[in-house]
């Protein structure tokens, strides 16, 4: 089964709308490759902007977040509804940084991921273990309880829209990247979570991503793993060289 290679920029709380449409510029000017996916998340606030530039081009356009519910007394939440009406097609769910700092747990996350499709957008799916665990050699245990408390909760229908992310948070900015057999061990383990729970034709042709300190020099190599589909990029995402290298390897 042929999986979908993605590439996606997470911008995270960076660049002003002038500078972000200065990147999307670069980017729409790049050349980027036919069989790679590419996505780029700015932030809310440019979404439609953004989307307006990336109209006719190869690039599709992700938010960072979105709330579970259509609408209502949420102050500062967008809705998937909202999202969609400016044709976003993604969206980042899970991503370490609001588990940690906005204390969304795998109950809440799942409740996004359906929400989202819902209304016909396609989570990208973040899971990943801190150091400590990995250190002490539990990481498997740590993924696989992230993932029986949401998308291997999802109906047969729902999880083969998904794309997934494996970040591992010790490599999330800091320079650190899972070497290229950590990344593809974990993304057979998770590839086989996801068979047992649904199929293995499920399974494999789901999309999984690595995140986490991915650049240009790096990148090919962690995208040549077997079970490595292509890569979720923050800091190199912000430069459109970078960005540019890495969907092309
Ligand atoms: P990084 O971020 O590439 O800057 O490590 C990845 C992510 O958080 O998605």
């Amino acid at each position: 089964m042929m999986r979908k290679k993605i590439v996606a920029g997470n911008w995270k709380m960076n660049l002003d709308l002038r500078d972000g449409i200065k990147l999307v510029k670069e980017l729409v000017g790049g050349s980027l490759p036919l069989e790679t996916m590419t996505i780029i998340a700015p932030p809310f606030i440019h979404l439609e902007e953004v989307g307006k530039q990336l109209n006719g081009t190869l690039i599709k356009l992700a938010a960072q977040n979105c709330h579970f519910k259509d609408s209502g007394a949420y102050t500062g939440e967008v809705s998937p509804t909202m999202l969609r009406s400016v044709a976003v097609e993604y969206v980042i769910v899970g991503h370490s940084e609001r588990r940690e700092y906005f204390g969304e747990t795998d109950e809440l996350i799942l409740k996004k991921i359906k929400a989202a499709l819902g209304v016909g957008i396609i989570p990208i799916y973040c899971c990943g273990e801190p150091l400590e665990i990995r250190e002490k050699g539990s990481h498997q245990d740590f993924v696989r309880r992230q993932l029986n408390e949401s998308i291997l909760l999802l109906a047969e229908k729902e999880i083969s829209q998904i794309v997934i992310a494996y970040e591992p948070i010790w490599a999330i900015g800091t320079g650190l990247t899972a070497s290229p057999e950590q990344a593809q061990e974990m993304h057979a383990f998770i590839r086989q979570q996801v068979a047992e729970t649904f199929s293995k034709t499920i399974a494999d042709s789901i999309s999984i991503l690595y995140g986490g300190s991915v650049k240009p020099d790096n990148a090919g190599h962690l995208f040549s793993q077997a079970d490595v589909d292509g890569g979720l990029v923050g800091g190199a995402s912000l430069k459109a060289s970078d960005f540019l290298a890495i969907v092309n390897s």
